[in-house]
């Protein structure tokens, strides 16, 4: 049978089928039924949903490079090296912020096929039922809603078991996950037993600040949990999984690589209202047109849509013009209300090895996990390496930071903040950590255009600690990191907090803390969801832009608050129901 098996090498060695096209030369052509702009976390989702039907053609213009064969997003223990490298992301600072002592700071997004999901922590979260609740009413679509999205978290979503294969009886509830999907979704593969004990025995030893919760995956967020990663011994992505091989392999499938937006054009008018008949685009260093003969798909991600919005003439009137930019439509929340989550580091050092930091700053233990990962898919390099476990609390009532400002959490069983349990740190040593973030901002940031040049950086101002209700409840966050180890089972672990934030006075806790936050990269709404007809918003509850015809977002930019979660699991859900909608629009 020596003849049949040459034959299934060549054909899957791709010549001729692989439909990821490195050079817009060998494109087939470039008029399409369908024009998705952006081969992220949530565009890759939406053109493998379009493509199903064969008789519809998809073209996905991704601006980054191939994720095929790049380690540092293969292996889950490398994703920390993968945040801020510079061959794959788009090298982003935010502006100077008030809030953050006038700081500037990078502000990581992905520029790979599978967009941030290809460069980010993996960790798994959905947030609280009132948080979906939430945009149902404001967007008076149900369909938004915990029980009417819960079985796309599930299509989106493949239980894998951890590859250490322990047993995960009291860990999650399979009750909640999907089995089918095309995101593999497991628990850590390699365990730390006296940290990871610790952290549960903290639970029994104060429930009451800190209760146990056996899935906070669940829409019950609050509570203590283990950590789920998108991952199954190597990472799992919006490319590997929605862009698999049986996936592009479709003819009707096209996905060109180094093709950045600048902007739609040829618009004429439909009904009276603006419709974009083409997407333009730079390869190397010329420009080309691809046609969209019934939509356009924007999924560029919280900075990339609105950009493309805003540079196709589809903005603030008083932006654009400033910019002399004529204005097709006049949409002044474009780019505005960017919702995203602040973040604290507390550390401590720790009298134990049992943490990640001897991997990481001991070159022969850090070459053997790698090859350990290399061999078998087991080992300490399965996991990111970070957090065991992660937990969601709400203030107190009586907080300081209610007399600021009102709850702006969606409901009281919907927390504040989340806090993940690291075994290791970030100086010489071993250390824990809790990252402390603000998961319930009132803040909101704005993504703006700067220039007429499409390809110039816009101005991203996350806004963080604009207002002063975030700050104070970070405040109180880093008393419960504190509270949480003064535990009994900690003592004789713990060591020195480093930084020492214990016992400062309010004010220059306050000034610690716009020194030491960082962006948690979570935002969304710069292209929000709001009612149809509401006087404010980018896209109605179809994801359709408001006054366009022929346009919709559908990445993590159309979500209008930021849930009380890390947000690719979310945004998967609004990519597979945006997809369902799409489809339905067309007959598909
Ligand atoms: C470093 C980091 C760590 C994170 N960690 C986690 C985590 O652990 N868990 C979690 O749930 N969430 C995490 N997040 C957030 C989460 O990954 C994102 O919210 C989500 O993936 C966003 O999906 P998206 O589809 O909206 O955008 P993206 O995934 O960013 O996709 C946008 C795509 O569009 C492309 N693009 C943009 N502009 C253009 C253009 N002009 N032309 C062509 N292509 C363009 C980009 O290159 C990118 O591929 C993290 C984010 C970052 C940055
Ligand atoms: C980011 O910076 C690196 C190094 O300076 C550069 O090679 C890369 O092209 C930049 N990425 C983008 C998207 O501009
Ligand atoms: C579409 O727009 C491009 C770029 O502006 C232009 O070169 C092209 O002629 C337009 N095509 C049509 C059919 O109008
Ligand atoms: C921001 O969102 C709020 C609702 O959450 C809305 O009232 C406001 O008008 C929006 N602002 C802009 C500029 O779109
Ligand atoms: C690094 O780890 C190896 C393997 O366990 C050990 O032999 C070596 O002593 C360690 N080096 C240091 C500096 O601790
Ligand atoms: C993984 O193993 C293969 C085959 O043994 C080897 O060629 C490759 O260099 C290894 N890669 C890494 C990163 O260790
Ligand atoms: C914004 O544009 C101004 C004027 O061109 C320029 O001086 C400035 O550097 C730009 N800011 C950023 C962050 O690119
Ligand atoms: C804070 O002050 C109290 C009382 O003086 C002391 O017991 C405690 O050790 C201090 N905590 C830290 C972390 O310095």
């Amino acid at each position: 049978m020596l003849l049949p098996t040459f034959f299934i090498l060549f054909v899957l060695s791709g010549f001729g089928l692989c439909k990821l096209y490195e050079d817009v030369a060998d494109l087939p052509g470039l008029h399409y039924d369908f024009v998705i702009v952006g081969g992220g976390t949530a565009g890759n989702v939406v053109a493998n949903r379009l493509s199903e039907n064969p008789h519809v053609s998809v073209l996905v213009l991704e601006a980054g490079p191939s994720n095929d064969g790049v380690l540092d997003s293969e292996v889950p223990f490398l994703s920390a090296e993968m945040f801020l490298n510079p061959t794959y992301s788009w090298n982003y600072t935010t502006t100077p912020m008030p809030g953050f002592n006038g700081r500037s700071v990078p502000y990581s997004r992905a520029f790979i096929l599978g967009g941030c999901s290809a460069h980010n922590g993996m960790v798994y979260t959905r947030g609280a039922a009132a948080d979906f609740d939430r945009y149902a009413e404001l967007s008076g679509d149900a369909g938004w809603s915990w029980n009417q999205l819960f079985p796309y978290f599930l299509k989106n979503e493949k239980w894998t078991p951890p590859t250490d294969h322990h047993d995960t009886r009291g860990q999650f509830n399979p009750q909640v996950h999907g089995t089918n999907g095309p995101i593999s979704v497991s628990l850590n593969g390699f365990s730390l037993p006296t940290f990871e004990q610790k952290v549960i025995q903290t639970t029994k030893e104060l429930p009451h600040d800190f209760p146990f919760n056996l899935d906070p995956n669940s829409g019950k967020e609050l509570g203590r949990g283990c950590n789920l990663l998108s991952v199954a011994g190597e990472r799992s992505t919006s490319a590997t999984g929605y862009l698999a091989p049986k996936f592009i392999q479709r003819q009707n499938l096209h996905v060109l690589l180094h093709a950045q937006v600048s902007k739609l054009v040829n618009v004429t008018r439909k009904m009276g209202k603006p419709s974009f008949g083409g997407v333009e685009f730079r390869y190397g260093n010329s420009l080309f047109v691809a046609h969209a003969a019934k939509e356009i798909v924007l999924s560029g991600g919280a900075i990339g849509s609105p950009q493309i919005l805003m540079n196709s003439g589809v903005g603030a009137h008083v932006t654009l013009s400033a910019l002399g930019i004529p204005t097709v439509l006049d949409l002044p929340s474009v780019g505005q209300n960017a919702s995203d989550q602040p973040l604290l580091i507390t550390q401590w050092a720790v009298h134990s090895t049992d943490t990640f930091d001897p991997i990481r700053q001991n070159a022969t233990l850090f070459a053997e996990g790698m090859a350990q990962w290399n061999a078998s898919r087991t080992g300490p390099f399965v996991d990111s390496g970070i957090m065991t476990h992660l937990g969601w609390s709400r203030l107190a009532q009586d907080s300081p930071a209610f007399s600021v400002h009102a709850d702006p959490s969606s409901g009281p069983d919907a927390p504040h903040l989340e806090f993940s349990f690291v075994p290791g740190g970030s100086t010489p040593g071993n250390s824990m950590s809790i990252f402390v973030a603000l998961v319930s901002p009132v803040s909101r940031g704005s993504v703006v255009i700067n220039s007429s040049d499409p390809f110039a950086p816009p101005l991203i101002d996350p806004g963080y600690f604009s207002n002063k209700w975030d700050l104070l409840a970070i405040r109180d966050g880093i008393s419960l990191a504190e509270r949480f180890v003064s535990a009994p089972t900690w003592s004789g672990f713990v060591g020195a907090m480093t930084p020492n934030l214990a016992n400062l006075s309010s004010a220059d806790l306050e000034t610690a803390i716009r020194n030491m936050a960082a962006p948690n990269l979570h935002m969304v709404g710069t292209a929000g969801m709001s009612a149809r007809g509401a006087a404010y918003g980018v896209v109605d509850p179809d994801l359709q832009v408001k006054g366009a015809v022929g346009l919709s977002v559908i990445d993590a930019s159309v979500v209008p608050i930021v849930p009380s979660a890390h947000t690719q699991a979310g945004t998967y859900a609004f990519a597979e129901r945006g997809s369902d909608l799409l489809k339905q629009r067309w007959g598909l």
